[in-house]
């Protein structure tokens, strides 16, 4: 029997190019991979994205993209929209998730409702890095996306989340790291029950 093609991307939103949240992910779709999963990874970093702007066009044109171009937005929204799983990265800033991150999750929400629930019954996942204390603000509000978006979010052996400062630091993360593995092998499981 030919099995479906599953296909997970993830949007890491550190204004750091692969830096720990982004080897957090990556272990996570290494999981996925394994079971014939397809993935890409978006690093928001260096890229323009800039918040919703409340116009409320999306509502009106509805054409499940956002009124405001000339950034990466509908680029991020096009990819989500096309995946069968999506994984939100962010490291923790002031006990938070990053400024770009938010922007994507703030217009890709109302896109989402504009257009009758773009992302509905997709499995979403959250992976927060940090230095110390914040994570599970950052996690929580990552969440907050997949819920209101009546996305389907596996769970892990922990909260899905890395401990380390400089780049690399969470690969010292032993438990991190298994939560990550963990993560990628029940949203793969998911997935195939899902689609298959
Ligand atoms: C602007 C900014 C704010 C930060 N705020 C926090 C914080 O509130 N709590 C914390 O533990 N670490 C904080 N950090 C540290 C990062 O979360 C940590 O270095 C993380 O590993 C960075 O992940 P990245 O390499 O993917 O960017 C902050 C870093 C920056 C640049």
């Amino acid at each position: 029997m030919n099995e479906t093609r599953i296909k997970v991307v993830a949007l890491n939103g550190s204004a750091r190019k692969s830096g720990n949240t982004a080897i957090l992910l990556r272990y996570v779709l290494k999981e996925l991979e394994k079971e014939g999963i397809e993935t890409e990874l978006i690093e928001l970093s260096g890229k323009k994205i800039h918040g919703c702007l409340a116009c409320r066009k999306c509502a009106e044109n509805k054409n499940r993209r956002c009124s405001v171009t000339g950034d990466m937005g509908n680029a991020f929204i096009e990819k989500m929209e096309a995946a069968d799983g999506i994984l939100l990265g962010s490291p923790t800033y002031v006990a938070d998730i990053t400024p770009e991150i938010k922007a994507l999750m703030d217009r890709a929400c109302l896109v989402s409702k504009a257009n009758g629930g773009l992302f509905r019954r997709k499995v979403g996942a959250a992976v927060v890095a940090v230095r110390r204390a914040g994570a599970m603000h950052a996690f929580d509000t990552l969440n907050h996306f997949f819920l209101i978006s009546e996305m389907i979010i596996p769970g892990s052996s922990y909260w899905n989340i890395g401990i380390g400062r400089e780049i690399g630091d969470v690969e010292r993360d032993e438990e991190g790291i298994q939560t990550m593995k963990v993560l990628g092998q029940n949203m793969a499981w998911l997935l195939k029950k899902i689609k298959n």
